[in-house]
């Protein structure tokens, strides 16, 4: 199925932080944390070697809690950081200098927030329509010489295991989402072509699957995300109450053995 932008199950009428992750909800900022601590030394690995430093003007899209918006002001000392996000609350917070935090929805078409050395985008493509013509734009915001760093997510399934409760309800999870919200994972393998077609030199990937341990953040982010979507999974007709228990309890049971998701990122240069 492809949508009027050009993305694979697309149509979905709702949309991230509406239907479901409503901001609004205390437990939210704390779900973002938890995936933020997994994947954060891998982002700021990465964002380090492709140059973030001093005098670089940087827009962190989906900003979320703001985590490598500090890092690229504190950590990598770069100039300024636009961290656009369409709910701004926990940026605003923050009250970093060289930090200009942006409400906005970056599908906006009539978006224009300058030009940068750096986009990166983590988590926040995946759920949007249009995600296509949005690598276009996000990297027609480049400078020069500047970098497009994407991340989202990626799974590698045991397709052998069809009945177990931590299968059926991560299937069940990726198919409310992507009913509810559009969130969809078949294009993120697309992204490195994306970034040649768009111009992209230097292109790269990689991909990073953080250990499922029980009780550890990645463990909980899960479990965050399970019971946020709760009502969504049990009326998906995928699994019911007792499945999506069984599965909660297995991600915090010694018996959890598991290759969780992990992140594909995905970066290239404007020459
Ligand atoms: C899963 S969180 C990821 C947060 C952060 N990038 C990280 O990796 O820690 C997705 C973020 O994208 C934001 N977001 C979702 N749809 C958006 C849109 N259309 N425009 C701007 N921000 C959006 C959400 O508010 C949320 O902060």
């Amino acid at each position: 199925m492809t949508d009027p932008a050009g993305s694979p199950g697309g149509g979905a009428a709702g949309r991230y932080g509406r239907e479901v992750f409503t901001p609004e909800d205390p437990r939210e900022p704390e779900r973002i944390d938890d995936a933020a601590l997994v994947y954060d030394p891998v982002t700021t690995r990465l964002l380090r070697e492709l140059g973030a430093g001093p005098g670089l003007r940087c827009l962190e899209v989906g900003a979320g809690t703001g985590t490598v918006a500090r890092w690229l002001l504190e950590g990598a000392g770069v100039t300024e950081v636009v961290a656009l996000d369409q709910d701004t609350r926990a940026l605003a917070a923050l009250g970093l200098p060289g930090l200009r935090v942006l409400t906005a929805d970056v599908t906006d078409e009539d978006l224009d927030p300058g030009t940068f050395d750096l986009v990166h985008a983590r988590f926040v493509l995946m759920h949007l329509p249009g995600r296509r013509r949005l690598v276009s734009r996000l990297a027609g915001l480049l400078n020069p010489g500047g970098v497009l760093v994407i991340g989202d997510a990626v799974e590698l399934p045991d397709t052998r295991d069809r009945s177990s409760a931590y299968r059926r309800t991560m299937d069940a999870m990726w198919a409310a989402l992507r009913t509810t919200i559009g969130t969809d994972l078949t294009e993120v393998p697309a992204y490195p072509r994306y970034l040649r077609e768009e111009g992209l030199r230097e292109v790269g990937a990689e991909v990073f699957c953080p250990p499922l341990v029980p009780g550890g953040p990645a463990a909980r982010f899960w479990s965050g995300t399970w019971r946020r979507i709760r009502p969504e999974l049990e009326t998906s007709g995928l699994v019911d109450a007792r499945v999506v228990e069984r599965a909660l309890a297995y991600l915090e049971s010694p018996d959890l053995a598991e290759l969780g998701p992990g992140m594909a990122t995905v970066w290239g240069r404007r020459p």
